[in-house]
């Protein structure tokens, strides 16, 4: 038809943001689309909540299992988040139901993205993740489309901004980790879980998803070689800094002769090169190909408008009728995966 009707659960910062724009930008989305872009239902766990957006004109649901397999839904998009619960639950219901999918949810893909593909395929439908790697960046698209014609030989990122600003924190002023850790909770930075990105775990189920999308693997979180920066000291920093470099949670990606390497861990950097100058809660992705040599993308990794910004990208793409696969070709074909380096005999 002519118009592609929502339903949004998770009505926190990244669903607000969502309804945001799609009242906002209602015209600009129909001009670039060629449809009507409209929300019937919306679900979260309070319904009392003020959410400062109005909710008039949408109906309520409780469960979003529900939601998700409405009449009026053509698109199921997830903002909840959890790896399971009701993000999966939801998700599933919508696919098995015929919806396409869109969500932000690296900690969900990370762990059954590959079943979820390949659960979409069967049904004919999408499930589409910009929002789940580097937020407002468009990544996911500029690999899969941007780069089609190439063979990617790298794809390189710092892409937890909690973990950023830490780190720059600490460097300008002085502080140690510690206090700097402290302050990025006053300042609501962390995940309810700090260790999520403190440990490394959130970039890292970012980086499976881009190197499934890059190589065409499967996702393999659980063979990546992890570490976080919690063991890092202001000495560390210094040091690095007196040889002209700096240190940043960086996470790698390559297909090698052994099969594909990933890494997310503190890495020296030259201080002078795109990376080394990175500051505070910015993401950087390099990607790098055998035709277009190397781009680098930078931006915001998180935050209401640029991560509903990369979600409502999702949805103009299956607007359009763009149906790419969620790991950019599909689930069938992709290869096994293959053992992190530090694994590989
Ligand atoms: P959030 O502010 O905590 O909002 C989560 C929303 O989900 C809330 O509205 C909550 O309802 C609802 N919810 C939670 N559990 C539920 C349940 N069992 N049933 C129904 N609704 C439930 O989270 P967010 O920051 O918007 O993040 C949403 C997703 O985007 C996550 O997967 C996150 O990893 C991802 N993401 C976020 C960012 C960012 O900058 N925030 C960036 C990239 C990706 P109540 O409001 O009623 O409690
Ligand atoms: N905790 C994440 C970060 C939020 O700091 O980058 C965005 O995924």
């Amino acid at each position: 038809g002519d118009t592609i009707r929502l339903g949004i659960a998770g009505l926190g910062t990244v669903g607000t943001g969502l309804i945001k724009i799609v009242r906002r930008e209602a015209a600009l989305l129909k001009a670039r689309t060629g449809k009507d872009i409209t929300i019937s239902a919306v679900s979260a766990r309070n319904r009392d909540k003020d959410r400062g957006v109005s909710l008039s004109g949408y109906d309520w649901e409780d469960d979003p299992v529900v939601l998700a397999t409405r009449d009026d839904v053509d698109v199921f998009v997830e903002l909840m988040g959890g790896s399971d619960g009701p993000a999966k639950a939801a998700t599933e219901a919508a696919l098995n139901a015929g919806k396409d999918v869109v969500t932000a949810n690296k900690a969900m893909l990370a762990v059954h993205g590959q079943a979820l593909a390949e659960l979409a395929e069967a049904k004919g439908s999408v499930i589409r993740y910009e929002a789940a790697v580097a937020g407002g960046i468009p990544v996911i698209k500029s690999l899969i489309e941007g780069l089609a014609g190439n063979e990617i030989t790298r794809v390189m990122g710092v892409m937890n901004g909690t973990c950023n600003y830490i780190l720059t924190r600490m460097e300008s002023a002085g502080l140690p980790y510690e206090t700097v850790f402290e302050e990025a909770n006053q300042l609501g930075y962390l995940e309810a879980d700090p260790e999520l990105d403190v440990g490394g775990i959130d970039a890292g189920h970012k980086l499976s998803l881009l190197a499934a999308a890059a190589f065409g693997t499967r996702v393999a979180f659980d063979a990546m070689e992890l570490e976080g920066i919690g063991r890092l000291t202001i000495d560390d920093i210094r040091a690095a800094g007196d040889m002209g470099y700096r240190i940043k949670l960086l996470g790698v990606a390559r297909m090698t002769g052994r099969g594909l390497e990933q890494r997310m861990s503190p890495c020296l950097v030259p201080a002078t090169s795109p990376l080394g100058q990175l500051e505070g809660g910015t993401n950087m992705v390099v990607l790098e190909g055998n035709a277009v040599d190397q781009i680098v993308l930078r931006g915001p990794g998180a935050g209401e408008g640029p991560t509903a910004s990369a979600v409502i990208a999702d949805v103009c793409d299956i607007a359009r009728g763009i149906r790419v696969p969620v790991f950019g070709q599909p689930a069938a074909s992709l290869s096994e995966p293959v053992p992190a380096l530090s694994q590989t005999p």
